[in-house]
């Protein structure tokens, strides 16, 4: 029986790697624009970078990650997510010693083991980017603006930034507890993984998909009303800056994200239309993060936009990306004739070591054949070698659009091409 891929994964062909590049290309062209630079990590690091950051309770680490170890028995895990190992390359690489902030992007495949649907991946991609060693509300707003305008550059429609801030060390001891005291009378309506967050992580079973949940935390206490007076004004100087931008917000205080690491500002942008699976881009600030895998104490803040899901809102939108590959030449000769197939191949390399796109056949093909394939790939050009022009040392080039069709030495056509 032929091997299949395993579940959750895609293979990505060249129709569609075309428009993941034009997808890519906006992202390197608008970091470029704001100031960030390409950091590349390893596809895989030690196990405890990822539970020591992303955190032990969450489902990312107690379920979903690739975890193996390697002929040294060392434990070893596929990267989930970037921002941990971002942050490993900051301390590891001492980047602290450079200018602050460190503006730093990254994009790539990430493994998580989850259940396969429409939208979600155990081999999926992000275009991520971290601005790390400033406080800044700008930074979180910057952010935002990222994401936001990265979408609006594709054509994306009804978006909906959903934001919160789940304060501080400070300001999380009161409202866990608080929370806990909202919820103890509950405890054995909640689901089984509540049930098990509740002492370890209340704040999760916010967010939990659960109905049963959901309706017991309607009346919840919100963390906004236990914010420290630090958390409160950053978090109103966010929503400020995002007025200014022009971006619309809606307070979401049940928005807490999936990883433990977040201080202050968390948010996600989601899209109509997807389904279930509808968050487009996650983030947040996370100032413990770096201190808790042993760097100094570094305050940060970043995105991660899902880069699947952006094919997929935009396939629901009918909005497609604009590619503007082409080809410039389709040399067309007959191959059974070794002189006019030498020419046409040394013609077809040279063109191309000067900066031309230039295809021909590699099996005998009618004239008529070829020109037909020249057509379907859209060539701005056929360069046809039949016996007389090769011996002669010249060529019919044929525009395309207009059909003009003109005699010329080969060594003539780099120069016609050009003008
Ligand atoms: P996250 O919310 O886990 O955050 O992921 C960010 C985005 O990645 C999601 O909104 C979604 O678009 C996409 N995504 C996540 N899981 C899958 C999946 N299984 N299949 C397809 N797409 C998926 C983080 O990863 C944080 N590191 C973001 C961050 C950066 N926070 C601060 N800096």
């Amino acid at each position: 029986m032929a091997i299949k891929k395993p579940r959750g994964v895609n293979d990505f062909l060249p129709t569609v790697t075309s428009k993941w590049r034009a997808v890519e290309g906006l992202g390197h062209q608008m970091c470029a624009e704001y100031g960030f630079g390409e950091i590349r990590t390893p596809l895989f690091e030690e196990t405890e970078l990822f539970s020591r950051s992303v955190g032990e309770h969450t489902d990312i680490v107690q379920k979903e990650m690739y975890t193996f170890a390697d002929q040294g028995g060392r434990s070893l895990t596929l990267r989930p997510e970037f921002t941990a190992s971002l942050c490993r390359a900051y301390v590891e690489n001492k980047l602290y010693g450079l200018p602050q902030p460190q503006k730093l992007y990254c994009l790539g495949p990430l493994f998580r083991y989850e259940r396969p649907q429409a939208g979600r991946f155990r081999q999926f991609h992000q275009f991520n980017i971290e601005i790390i060693g400033t406080l800044s509300p700008l930074a979180d707003t910057e952010c935002i603006v990222f994401a936001w305008d990265f979408y609006n550059r594709l054509h994306i429609k009804d978006l909906q930034l959903r934001l919160n801030s789940v304060g501080c060390p400070v300001c999380r001891a009161p409202y866990r507890a608080a929370l806990r005291e909202y919820l103890r009378p509950s405890l054995a309506e909640l689901c089984p993984s509540c049930q098990g967050r509740f002492d370890r992580a209340p704040l999760r079973v916010l967010d939990c998909k659960s109905e049963i949940c959901q309706n017991i935390c309607n009346n919840a206490p919100r963390i906004g009303d236990y914010l420290c007076e630090e958390c409160s004004t950053h978090y109103n100087a966010v929503k400020r800056m995002l007025s200014c931008s022009d971006i619309p917000y809606m307070e979401d205080s049940s928005l807490v994200r999936g990883l433990d690491y977040y201080t202050k500002t968390v948010f996600e942008i989601c899209a109509t239309g997807i389904g279930a699976q509808n968050a487009l881009c996650g983030g947040g600030r996370y100032d413990g993060l770096i201190e808790a895998i042993g760097g100094e104490h570094t305050p940060a803040m970043g995105v991660a936009l899902g880069l699947e899901r952006v094919f997929s809102v935009l396939a629901s939108q009918n909005e497609d990306i604009e590619l503007k590959e082409t080809l410039d030449v389709f040399v067309v000769c007959d191959i059974n004739n070794a002189l006019t197939a030498q020419i046409a191949f040394t013609l077809a390399v040279s063109l191309r070591q000067s900066g031309f796109s230039a295809l021909m056949e590699y099996e005998a093909k009618s004239i008529k054949s070829q020109l037909k394939t020249a057509n379907r790939l859209q060539a701005s050009y056929t360069v046809i070698i039949g016996e007389e022009e090769a011996n002669k040392g010249t060529a019919q080039v044929k525009n395309m659009e207009s059909g003009e069709q003109t005699e010329m030495p080969l060594n003539e056509i780099k120069q016609f091409l050009l003008i």
